[in-house]
């Protein structure tokens, strides 16, 4: 059975929407893991637009099964993440002005200072992925540099057009996926998948873990808006009936 971890990112995100308490993306990642989850992932961005350091240190505490700490190539993340430790790592690329992580991690155009990155993650016990295109280069870069499992960026896949378009992606993703397992490699792949496009990508031969958060988070808003507002006309009852 392929694992499923569950992106809680954009519970934080409506959190921070008002830098309020509440929804806590610890109380989310909790009723994750009881609906099933095999582990949390979470992406500590530089500019912390959505998980806060405070959400990691309790992730620490309450995922028993596989916390995911998504993170830049950068210093001081790097120094949060060696400090916390979470099982896993995956390297993914950053941009401010993204809305979401664009594209793969570029392993052959900053090969040392991956290296360097995975060396240190590996040395205190965190099992490394990086987060990459479906490209033959980057996957041995990736072997080269130290890594131990690929997480497939399956953001082309999710926006193809066409179901030719989504076949194609579907086939180079499926042959990046025969080599990294070649090379020994763990293949994980995440990125704009939804109830209805994750079926194709679950079928690749040899995937191993599925990291989804937005439709996640978007369909449990969905599914919770009738019982919240049942819950507030209740509360607004129950105060005039005093
Ligand atoms: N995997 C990685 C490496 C990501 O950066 C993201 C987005 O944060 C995801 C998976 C989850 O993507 P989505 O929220 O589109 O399901």
């Amino acid at each position: 059975m392929i694992r499923l971890g569950v992106n809680i990112d954009h519970v934080a995100t409506v959190r921070q929407a008002r830098k309020d308490r509440e929804p806590d993306p610890v109380a989310a990642a909790v009723l994750a893991l009881l609906g099933g989850a095999d582990g949390i992932t979470v992406h500590l961005r530089e500019d912390r637009r959505h998980i806060q350091d405070r959400d990691l240190h309790l992730l620490k505490q309450v995922v028993p099964n596989l916390l995911n700490l998504e993170l830049a190539v950068a210093p001081e993340i790097l120094a949060i993440a060696i400090q916390v430790k979470p099982d896993q790592a995956t390297l993914v690329p950053e941009r401010r002005q993204e809305v979401t992580t664009e594209g793969g991690l570029d392993v052959v155009g900053q090969r040392e200072a991956v290296r360097s990155t995975v060396e240190e993650l590996k040395s205190v016990g965190i099992a490394v992925a990086l987060f990459i295109d479906a490209d033959e280069m980057q996957v041995l870069a990736s072997k080269d540099v130290g890594a131990e499992a690929i997480e497939f960026h399956t953001g082309q896949y999710a926006e193809a057009k066409t179901r030719r378009a989504r076949a194609d992606q579907v086939e180079l993703l499926r042959r990046a996926a025969d080599l990294a397992r070649v090379q020994g490699l763990h293949v994980h792949m995440g990125h704009g998948l939804t109830y209805d496009n994750v079926g194709d990508i679950a079928r690749i031969p040899g995937v191993e873990e599925l990291n989804i958060g937005f439709s996640i988070v978007s369909r449990s808003i969905m599914l919770g808006m009738e019982r919240a507002v049942r819950d507030m006309k209740d509360a607004i009852r129950q105060a005039l009936a005093r």
